[in-house]
């Protein structure tokens, strides 16, 4: 918590929402709000020389970040308050922040990926990916020609900014917005014939897909289908996209989703619990993409903030503790035996399919009357698909002892169906 206070100005907690958390956390929640902000002791004034401890954040930012920023004030900013801001050093003065450098090389260091770019949502973080595409490409094929149209998937979701509309399948969320960006192709998905046929025409920037749909309805993808895209981009020249917003960081019980199917993409995309709940956005790419990236082909002005990416951190911590993913995939593995033996007698559940804490239960009716029968429950769950499959998206820290109530309450309220 320490680590937060430099960043939140904000008044103490009010006594009346203070007094809905529970003691231990209202204590914690106190103690951070309620501290002023701390302004490190001034050391020297500034020379143009960087310290060593600034130097150490400058070199990994040049190396694990995208390079789409040429850093005007080579200063370490810690602290803020009022007008000033403070360097790492103490001195106040007008760069870089310390939170946003370690989370680009923390993530770096856990995936396939050379560098990082920070954004402030799924969908920026794809629109992102989309323009890295195109200027790869075009960086490529100097003398013009350069490949920019995309594939992507049926059922796949992307976002709902209009480069990542371009590439969502749905209708329903597609067609009050249309036109679109021209050159999306979708192709059905696990089809890799198909797929193969159109990136072998030779116009595909890159491929989007999400290595397990959430949104399209818990669809797991096969290793042959992922490998198969990864060898047609190689063959075609084109880049390889997981969007891993939904299905990434732990979901499945795998840090990435990728990991299940030994199949590394060119560029990830990540969201959703990254900063458990704060606005967050990343597109984690190989070295030869941030190659092809200057300094203004693209940015954001909240993307990588102290204060979002020191949760991250914290975050990031947890999902990495030792056991925490193998307790994701048991969790998983029996909660999805559970509602199998419960949902057993009941003929309006077609299938019920996941992995780790991603877990579909396939309807032969719409879903929402059933989805919000367990809200009225108590249970927080959501539609998927055409309407018809039930998603389950728990928090990861979940108890089996939380998901074996939550198990009965939708045995119960799918039991409505019957009658
Ligand atoms: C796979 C996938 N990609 C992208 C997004 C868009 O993320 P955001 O809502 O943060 O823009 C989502 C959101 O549900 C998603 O599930």
């Amino acid at each position: 918590m320490n680590s937060l206070q430099p960043f939140l100005t904000v008044a103490p907690v009010k006594p009346a929402a203070a007094a809905m958390l529970p003691s231990s956390r209202r204590a914690r929640v106190s103690a951070c709000l309620a501290t002023p902000v701390p302004v490190p002791a001034p050391t020297a004034a500034r020379t143009g020389e960087l310290s060593a401890a600034s130097r150490d954040v400058v070199e990994d930012e040049a190396r694990y970040m995208v390079g789409t920023y040429k850093r005007g004030a080579r200063v370490v900013f810690v602290a803020g308050r009022g007008c000033k801001l403070y360097d790492i050093d103490g001195r106040d003065n007008v760069g870089y922040t310390v939170p946003q450098v370690e989370l680009a090389k923390r993530l770096v260091q856990a995936s396939f990926a050379d560098r990082a770019f920070f954004a402030n949502s799924g969908t920026e973080a794809n629109e992102a990916a989309i323009k890295f595409a195109r200027k790869y490409q075009r960086v490529m094929c100097p003398d013009g020609d350069a490949p920019t149209e995309f594939v992507c998937f049926t059922n796949c979701f992307h976002g709902r900014t209009m480069g990542s509309l371009a590439l969502t399948s749905k209708v329903h969320y597609r067609e009050p917005f249309e036109p679109f960006m021209p050159g999306s192709t979708f192709v059905e998905y696990g089809n890799l014939e198909e797929a193969k046929k159109v990136i072998q025409s030779g116009k595909i920037a890159a491929v989007f897909v999400e290595p397990v749909q959430g949104d399209g309805g818990i669809h797991i993808a096969t290793n042959e289908f992922l490998q198969g895209l990864r060898d047609a981009c190689d063959e075609a020249g084109a880049l390889l996209v997981f969007d891993e917003v939904q299905c990434g960081l732990g979901r499945t019980g795998y840090l990435w989703a990728y990991e299940i199917f030994g199949v590394e993409p060119d560029m990830m995309s990540l969201a959703k619990p990254l900063a458990n709940g704060l606005p967050i956005g990343m597109v984690l790419v190989k070295e030869k993409i941030s190659a092809a990236i200057d300094y203004g082909d693209h940015g954001t002005t909240f993307g990588g903030s102290p204060f979002v990416c020191r949760a991250a951190l914290t975050v990031l911590d947890k999902i990495q503790k030792p056991g925490f993913l193998a307790a994701v995939s048991k969790k998983g593995e029996n909660f999805r035996q559970l509602l199998k033996t419960k949902l057993s007698g009941n003929s309006h559940v077609k299938e019920i399919r996941g992995i780790g804490l991603i877990v579909g239960i396939e309807l032969d009716v719409p879903a929402g009357p059933s989805v919000d029968a367990c809200l009225d429950a108590g249970v927080f769950l959501l539609t998927a698909g055409k309407g018809n499959v039930v998603r389950l998206v728990p928090p990861l820290i979940i108890s089996e002892k939380e998901l074996e109530q939550a198990a009965e309450v939708i045995r119960d309220c799918l039991s409505a169906l019957e009658s």
